[in-house]
């Protein structure tokens, strides 16, 4: 069986590729060849690597014709966030392949109503890429549904892994808050600390992806979320994992409109993306249907990340 997938060389390709090697699947890789994997892994060697930039390719309208002229039995696709170059892709699968797998986002819930969420709850995404990647998820399971073309779509939470910076517990990417944890330094946390994020280490959602093609019949015109087993709020995270590096956690809670001026424009912007939707979804459906089992929970995930960072001086935790 082949499997061609798109974008492969990035967080989830990094496990995911390795896994389907393993499963004994003929693996083609098309990306741009900038990236390469963030572990080295001895199946690499047995990946066929097509260069083509998808973007270009959906702009002349050739991206679809490439990928079925690979003769794919499954396609995994990584980096789709249009319906319209979905629909490119689906238009020139239809009738050739066995599987579609897309890769969504739990942004295409908008903010959370009732947690956890369900699969089923209403979309209303906000912001360009959770509405691109709902109306993706709209167009596939249309598809799926009315006319029998095999989607799956997986939508992962903040993944997370060793050789990139995870959301840390302020909602934006500054690795120093990690330090000024592991430190006993002042936190400022935006509010009462208790909006949520919900991570995901990339090798959670490469199993994800290897269990929706191994339950192909109850994974097609479904979609599911691919997140650890629970949510964190920013106050608990922060807590956890100061006593991870054996502090107590000493925060500070500041009104939305004050703790933004503590931070810069692009930090406060990711904070408040992720508080404004504070996900806390659930995965009962894939560990019903796909046998989902994440291995890592999210501060599992998390601290393999930060002793990554440490390891790598990327942060510097001791106390000068
Ligand atoms: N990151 C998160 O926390 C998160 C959360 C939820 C959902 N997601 C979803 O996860 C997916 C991304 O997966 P990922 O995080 O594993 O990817 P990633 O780390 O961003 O890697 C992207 C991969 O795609 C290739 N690529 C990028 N642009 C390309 C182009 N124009 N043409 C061909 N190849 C291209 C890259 O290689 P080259 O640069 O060499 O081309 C690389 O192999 C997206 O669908 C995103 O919506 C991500």
């Amino acid at each position: 069986m082949r499997v061609v997938i798109i974008g492969g060389m990035g967080h989830v390709g990094t496990y995911l590729v390795p896994r389907l090697v393993e499963a004994g699947y003929e693996v083609i890789n098309i990306s741009r060849g900038r990236r390469s994997p963030y572990q080295p892994h001895a199946a690499w060697k047995s990946v066929r690597q097509v260069v083509a930039d998808r973007e270009t390719e959906d702009k002349a309208g050739t991206f679809g014709q490439r990928v079925r002229d690979l003769r794919p039995d499954i396609v995994i696709d990584m980096i789709c966030f249009t319906a319209t170059s979905a629909s490119q892709l689906v238009e020139a699968l239809n009738g050739e392949v066995q599987h579609l797998l897309h890769c969504g986002t739990i942004w295409v819930h908008g903010p959370t109503v009732q947690a956890p969420l369900t699969e089923e709850q209403p979309r209303r995404p906000f912001g360009d890429y959770g509405i691109q990647k709902a109306a993706v998820e709209v167009y596939l399971l249309n598809k799926a549904r009315r006319n029998g073309f095999p989607a799956t779509i997986l939508h992962p939470g903040h993944i997370v892994g060793p050789g990139w910076v995870p959301l840390n517990p302020a909602g934006h990417f500054n690795p120093q808050v990690f330090a000024s944890l592991a430190r006993g330094e002042e936190v400022a946390l935006p509010n009462f600390g208790m909006e949520t994020v919900h991570h995901v280490h990339a090798d959670d959602v490469a199993q994800a992806f290897m269990q929706a093609i191994f339950h192909r019949s109850v994974a097609v015109c479904e979609s599911f979320h691919t997140v650890s087993p629970a949510a964190l709020t920013l106050r608990g995270y922060a807590e956890a994992m100061a006593a991870w590096f054996g502090q107590s956690a000493n925060l500070r809670f500041l009104p939305w409109e004050e703790w933004r001026t503590t931070v810069s424009e692009v930090e406060a912007a990711a904070t408040w993306d992720h508080i404004a939707h504070s996900p806390c979804c659930s995965i009962a459906k894939a560990e019903r249907l796909l046998n989902y089992r994440p291995r890592y929970t999210s501060l599992q995930a998390v601290q393999e990340a930060v002793s990554w960072l440490i390891e790598h001086g990327v942060i510097d935790v001791s106390n000068q």
